[in-house]
């Protein structure tokens, strides 16, 4: 036994306890007196070797020096831990009088909340969302959508076109999105009610031309498709889009290679001293462009146009944005300005998206 007897046990390990600057120090210090080959367990042990009343003695001795230490030892188990959460509670302290720091909120692009907006509405429609590359085959740009190779709407589109391949063929970034048209009737059976947004280019630089911009394609195919489902569908888009219960929308007989017959959507404005006031007065606006889908296109894709019929449209998502929200220039919507952001952006709660109901 340590010293000999059950005292300089005792002391021996009070010692050790109050030594223990630690939570760690602490846990040695309680291995050392009452783990396994501890010394108050070395020390029960070693009564074996007494008799009698020496033994009795000696083991109420080593008792209550396992109590006395024992107790000890919690005793400074708890006055560390309880010196740990003061150091803790003086270093984190938080000082709520301190002035907020400036939150930078970011915003939402008009171009952005435009999309959701009009999702939303088509949503409501029943229409789902497609897509397609930027990068498309000659083949679905044009011939497809029945604009053969000599057609000037090729030239009218001012294409950029790739590097051709080995084989001659020169792919195009899209100029429309009625590509997916053709993508979707390809892989999809009617009906068919789908919207598909995304970039366009076309070689054009002006205060209302970008030469990356958006469109929103819009393609409904079934049995008994007519002209006054399209007529239906985008009265109502266009009222719900500018939130106009009886905005004026006309239909103008017009020409698209892919559509028969085809019309350009114009809604009623009025253009006065430089403001353009949606809604009301005698002006016309152009808006989309729509049809029914031609039958030669049907083919291409191998429906049958006996069996069905339907209509597409297509808008460009810039322009609609530009109306709506009264922003005169195109070109800075792809600067990054966040000067202009500010000014033209939206509050992220504040825009209706599909997930959250218009
Ligand atoms: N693709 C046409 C354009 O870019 C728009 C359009 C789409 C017209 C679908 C009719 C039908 O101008």
């Amino acid at each position: 036994m340590a010293g000999g007897t059950p005292q300089a046990l005792e002391a021996q390990i009070l010692q050790a306890i109050e030594a223990a600057d630690s939570a760690v120090a602490l846990e040695s210090v309680r291995v050392d007196a009452f783990g396994k080959k501890g010394w108050l367990t070395q020390a029960m042990k070693a009564l074996g070797a007494l008799e009698g009343d020496a033994r009795r003695e000696m083991g109420q001795a080593l008792n209550r020096v396992k109590e006395t230490t024992q107790t000890a030892w919690e005793a400074r188990r708890d006055a560390l831990a309880l010196a740990e959460m003061n150091t803790r509670l003086a270093i984190e302290q938080a000082d709520v009088s301190l002035s907020p720091r400036p939150e930078s909120i970011g915003m939402v692009h008009p171009l952005s909340r435009t999309l959701e907006e009009l999702l939303a509405i088509f949503a409501t429609m029943g229409f789902t969302m497609a897509e397609g590359p930027d990068i498309e085959s000659d083949y679905y740009n044009f011939t497809a959508l029945n604009i053969p190779p000599e057609h000037p709407a090729r030239q009218d589109h001012d294409t950029f076109y790739m590097t051709p391949d080995s084989t001659g063929n020169r792919k195009v970034l899209r100029t429309h999105t009625s590509p997916v048209q053709i993508r979707t009737m390809e892989n999809t059976k009617p009906p068919i009610r789908i919207i598909a947004p995304g970039r366009t280019y076309r070689s054009d630089h002006d205060a209302t031309h970008s030469p990356m911009f958006h469109q929103c394609e819009g393609l409904v195919l079934g049995d008994g498709i007519t002209m006054g489902h399209l007529k239906g569908c985008l009265i109502e888009f266009c009222r719900s889009f500018f939130g106009i219960a009886d905005l004026p929308v006309r239909f103008r007989p017009s020409y698209f290679p892919f559509t028969e017959p085809s019309a350009e959507v114009d809604i009623g404005c009025r253009r006065e001293s430089g403001t353009l006031t949606i809604g009301d007065g005698g002006d016309w606006l152009e808006i989309l462009g729509c049809g029914m889908v031609n039958p030669k296109v049907l083919e291409y894709c191998n429906i049958d146009p006996e069996a069905h019929q339907g209509f597409a449209f297509g808008m460009g998502l810039e322009r609609l944005a530009m109306l709506k929200y009264g922003i005169p220039d195109l070109r800075p919507f792809f600067d990054s300005d966040l000067r202009w952001m500010r000014h033209y952006g939206f509050m992220p709660y504040d825009v209706p998206s599909v997930h959250l109901g218009l």
